[in-house]
């Protein structure tokens, strides 16, 4: 048995989906397990671009079950759009499983994370404003509605009405907005219900079984560790768990049955939306970095701030995870750099935190303290064996290694999946 479960390190944009896509060519089933449509996978196959927001990218292989697990929060529209766009690409979406108890985004979802983020003006969180942290909300307020209640006509109808009562004087009251009618949603989603049933089932129930029969499972993480509702920049992160753990609670298995952690690293750093960001770069080379890594929202089209890699951060997200395996991603992208620098600790008051901080009035006073490593100024895209890096790249790549305490297992120097360098196997 070997299910492996891959995680972002950082904020989110790691280049998640391209790792999915390259290590689900040896798994047998691939699972999503937190987060909803905020994320924005991309993969590349030959030609092909796809962006996925809530079918795992292990869906590009006809052979691999995929999986929508219990954690994710499920808006029905977006799924069904994503469904339709593949099947119209060619991709066979029969293998899709959805959880019976998935959460769904429901309109007043999408709403309310709308006007909550107008409400708060300049302490506003950037949300993807897809309903994600209202939904979380309501399920943890035990009044959400999940997918085995929306096959239900009649459940669907009466919790449906139960929560537009509240729903609705909310927005009248509190927002002073129009609220939604009963007979419209009910309309839209038992549509949408009919299309759904068919991919339905006990998502754990097959995860498990698969792990039992000895088949690789592999885990597909959205957003990143310092998005962690937990573990993150409180309060400017998601609302579901992008740690390893969440796996474990948004699928349905036992730590036992976990045998890997792959933490995502971009080889510098990027973060979309508010909150604090120690090593961002304000000048020309945050803008040449974004240029050349293409660092523009999948999800929301927004620019994404970029800087140098923070080695705190990867420190705490190797022991927030328990990462045991690193994929270093976009290394190409520093290719012109004449200088690379890595943020090894921050300088806090006139000491040196090693430890990321909890504290944002803390963080917003750390000043990252640098390390400098001379470039390789040559193009690394066509490199495919880890011989074929130069020695500044290798050096970088080891400094990464001791900085962070787990050792990289894949180098991506492009997109592509022919672009990928595997050092050591994860299945
Ligand atoms: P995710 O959310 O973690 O899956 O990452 P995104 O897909 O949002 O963003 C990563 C972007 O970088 C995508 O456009 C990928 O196609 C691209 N990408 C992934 N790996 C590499 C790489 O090694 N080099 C380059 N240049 N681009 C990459
Ligand atoms: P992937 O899976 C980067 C960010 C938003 C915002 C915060 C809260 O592609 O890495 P939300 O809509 O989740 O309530 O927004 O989280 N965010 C992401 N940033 N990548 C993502 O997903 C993200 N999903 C959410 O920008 O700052
Ligand atoms: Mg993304």
């Amino acid at each position: 048995m070997t299910t492996a479960v891959l995680i972002g390190a950082q904020w989110g944009d790691e280049g998640k989906g391209k790792i999915t896509d390259y290590l689900a060519e040896q798994a047998d089933v691939v699972v999503r397990y937190q987060g909803g449509n905020n994320a924005g996978h991309t993969v590349i196959v030959g030609e092909e671009e796809f962006k996925l927001h809530l079918i795992p990218s292990g869906i590009l292989y006809a052979d691999k079950i995929c999986v929508i697990g219990n954690g994710v929060v499920v808006d029905p529209q977006v799924l069904l759009q994503e469904i339709e766009h593949l099947e119209a690409k060619g991709i066979n979406t029969s293998n899709l499983r959805i959880s019976s108890q998935a959460h769904l985004i429901m309109p007043y979802h999408k709403k309310i994370d709308e006007v909550e983020e107008e409400r708060r003006g300049a302490a506003k969180i950037g949300t993807t404003k897809r309903g994600i942290g209202p939904a979380y909300m309501d399920k943890f307020a035990r009044v959400g509605i999940r997918i085995i209640d929306l096959l239900d006509k009649e459940e669907f109808e009466k919790l449906l009405e139960r929560n537009l009562q509240e729903k609705n004087h909310l927005l009248n009251k509190v927002y002073q907005t129009e609220g939604f009618s009963t007979e419209e949603i009910l309309a839209e989603y038992l549509s949408y219900a009919e299309k759904i049933r068919p991919y339905v089932a006990d998502s754990s129930f097959i995860i498990n079984e698969a792990i039992n029969a000895g088949k690789h499972v592999l885990f597909e993480g959205a957003q990143g560790t310092l998005l962690d509702v937990d573990h993150g920049t409180y309060p400017y992160v998601t609302s579901s768990y992008p740690v390893a753990g969440g796996a474990c609670i948004g699928a349905g298995v036992g730590p036992t049955k976990i045998s890997k952690v792959v933490g995502v690293v971009k080889a510098y750093t990027s973060r979309v939306g508010e909150g604090p960001f120690p090593s961002e770069l304000f000048d020309e080379t945050g803008a040449l970095i974004r240029d050349i890594g293409k660092e523009y929202g999948t999800t929301t089209g927004r620019a994404r701030r970029c800087g140098w890699l923070d080695a705190v951060i990867l420190k705490y997200s190797v022991r927030v995870s328990g990462i045991d395996a690193i994929a270093l991603t976009k290394l190409d992208v520093l290719d012109t750099l004449d200088t690379i620098k890595i943020c090894t600790g921050y300088e806090y008051e006139g000491q040196k935190i090693t430890e990321f901080p909890h504290s944002l009035k803390v963080l917003a006073k750390c000043k990252p303290i640098y390390e400098e490593l001379p470039g390789w100024k040559q193009d690394l895209s066509s490199a495919r064996r880890y011989e074929d890096l130069p020695v500044n790249a290798r050096n970088y790549i080891k400094r990464i290694e001791e900085l962070s305490g787990a050792k990289v297992a894949i180098i991506a120097v492009g997109p592509k999946r022919t672009q990928t360098i595997m050092l050591e196997p994860i299945f």
